[in-house]
């Protein structure tokens, strides 16, 4: 796997399935009563895979960017882990599936130490894609987030940080960054 470059066909055919399931999706913008289509959070963390790609030349391409563009679709749409085996074959399958929380499980934070433990689990391209997502998630908080719940997201993204900075410098440093930053959000409607 070393030295394997992303083919923009395998991106194309998983970008296409993504925005075919996601289609209609929006999550909540920075601005009051902003909603923003959920495939731009889809090609950030798409973005942030391939620049890392691109500072590293022995990871599998491929993989990394199907699961990066495939990574919410078992969590957020009626995709099923079958169907991504069938189209994708089973290690984007297994990655996805890592990448997708448990809701059988009782709280968040429950779901999110299971879901990295699975993550580690796998290789290291499914590892960036988690610290991809995290700190694309940092950009900025949903308008509608209270103080604590954007402190406890910030707290989760060290645990995330902990658990896989390992998988790649670049990508950990820039989850480092995000969640220095995010501080300044925590205050913000503190009076
Ligand atoms: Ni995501």
């Amino acid at each position: 796997m070393t030295n394997k470059q992303w083919s923009p066909d395998v991106y194309l055919k998983a970008w296409h399935y993504a925005t075919r399931y996601h289609h209609g999706q929006t999550y909540g913008g920075a601005e009051p009563q902003e909603q923003i289509d959920y495939i731009n959070h889809i090609g950030s963390v798409a973005m942030e895979v391939l620049h890392a790609l691109a500072q590293t030349p022995d990871v599998d391409g491929d993989l990394a960017v199907q699961c990066a563009l495939l990574h919410d679709v078992i969590e957020d749409t009626p995709v099923t882990y079958d169907m991504l085996k069938n189209e994708f074959g089973a290690q984007v399958a297994d990655g996805v599936l890592a990448l997708t929380k448990d809701v059988s499980l009782p709280d968040k934070e429950n779901q999110m130490r299971d879901s990295l433990e699975r993550i580690r689990r796998q290789p290291r391209e499914v590892w960036m894609v988690k610290l991809a997502d995290r700190i694309t998630n940092l950009y900025y908080p949903p308008f509608y987030w209270t103080p604590a719940k954007i402190e406890s997201y910030r707290q989760e993204a060290i645990i995330i940080y902990e658990a896989l900075h390992g998988a790649h410098a670049g990508l950990a440093a820039r989850l480092s960054e995000k969640i220095k930053r995010y501080r300044q959000f925590v205050g913000e409607d503190e009076n």
